[in-house]
């Protein structure tokens, strides 16, 4: 345990590092073909355990452009998960084969869980509702080449801000760098959870929450679009949602810029793709390129991950969807944050 430099969550590393990938990223963007070699005979695997397009490909088409290979499955059905094998078997076996993994897993805080038993690091792709940290990679490079800064900017978030890790792993991210300002845009029941904004808070930047995208977009540097994520509501749950339509863009900055992760499901007009703001599609192609950098730093070691503390661990975590829950070989662990305690996989309060 402890050997590698995993990406669980981009808050287990120092803010310096988190600024020289995406740096390289930017590098890697203009000089692509200088990194060709960078991973020969190395293997990279993925494992999706969820549908993927773009994480999925940007991380193969990453490894293939630094000269390396690719084993994996994106369809747990076709591997001896659908046999009943245990996360801890796979991850131990898969990352005997490869020299760094990939996973994407509906269950929180997966992706710590694999990091207790693997021998390659681990990269998150996504714990169900949790966190997306190489998505957050993929935000910040965009938003550093195409507003030139990472600081003193006033972000819209908007949509499904409870279940959309994307927008939990980017808020965390940028409430570290200075003079940022969030407006969170959701309906009501998929409100910002309380936990992401006490991190928000503590790195002390404001934020405010709104349920009208209208009166939001004048002020904003950055809107961040975000689809339903319908897939992980409870049974007969139904919520509100915000469109982006071509009439909304003159309320916005001429200098402001729109990103969404993607898929878009509805929430920005087609109509909206042709105006200069609109950086969605560049997002995605940015992805590539900032997954090289993140591959050529992690393959170096250098930051260790601690990933349990056990400053308590006679609790049990009782977020059902904790993969504590459904892993019950698991070690509970809870570290103290502020006057309770955490759980050390999905962050769910004790
Ligand atoms: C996001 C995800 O999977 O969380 N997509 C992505 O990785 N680009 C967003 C989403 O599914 O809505």
């Amino acid at each position: 345990m402890n050997r590698f430099t995993h990406l669980i969550d981009l808050d287990d590393l120092p803010i310096s590092y988190i600024e020289k990938i995406v740096s390289l990223g930017a590098d890697i963007a203009e000089n692509t073909a200088k990194y060709s070699e960078y991973c020969k005979d190395k293997v990279l695997a993925t494992l999706f355990y969820e549908p993927s397009t773009r994480t999925q490909m940007s991380f193969q088409t990453a490894m293939l452009r630094l000269g390396g290979t690719l084993i994996g499955f994106d369809n747990p059905e076709t591997s001896s998960v659908a046999k009943g094998e245990n996360l801890k078997d796979t991850t131990k076996v898969v990352s005997s084969y490869a020299d760094i993994m990939v996973m994407r897993n509906p269950v929180e805080g997966s992706a710590k869980a694999a990091a207790l038993s693997s021998d390659c690091p681990i990269i998150n792709a996504g714990d169900g509702g949790h966190l997306h940290p190489t998505q957050t990679l993929t935000d910040l490079l965009t938003i550093k080449l195409e507003k030139g800064q990472l600081e003193n900017l006033t972000i819209g978030v908007c949509g499904d801000l409870k279940y959309g890790r994307t927008t939990h792993s980017l808020c965390k991210t940028l409430s570290k760098f200075r003079g940022n300002k969030f407006v969170f845009i959701s309906a009501p029941e998929l409100s910002m959870p309380d936990y992401i904004k006490d991190i928000v808070n503590a790195n002390g930047c404001e934020f405010r929450e709104i349920f009208s995208l209208e009166d939001a977009l004048p002020e904003l540097d950055i809107l961040y679009m975000t689809r339903i994520q319908r897939e992980r509501f409870p049974v007969g749950f139904e919520a509100a949602r915000f469109i982006l339509t071509a009439e909304n863009l003159t309320l916005m900055k001429p200098d402001a810029i729109i990103l969404h992760p993607l898929p878009r499901v509805d929430e920005i007009e087609i109509a909206v793709d042709d105006d200069p703001r609109a950086k969605y599609f560049l997002q995605a192609k940015y992805g590539v390129y900032v997954r090289m950098a993140l591959i050529i730093e992690i393959l170096k070691n250098e930051y260790p991950t601690k990933l349990l503390s056990y400053e308590c661990s006679d609790r049990v975590c009782a977020n059902e969807k904790c993969v504590t829950a459904k892993e019950k070989y698991l070690p509970q662990s809870f570290s103290r944050k502020g006057d309770t305690f955490v759980c050390d996989y999905c962050e769910a309060v004790l």
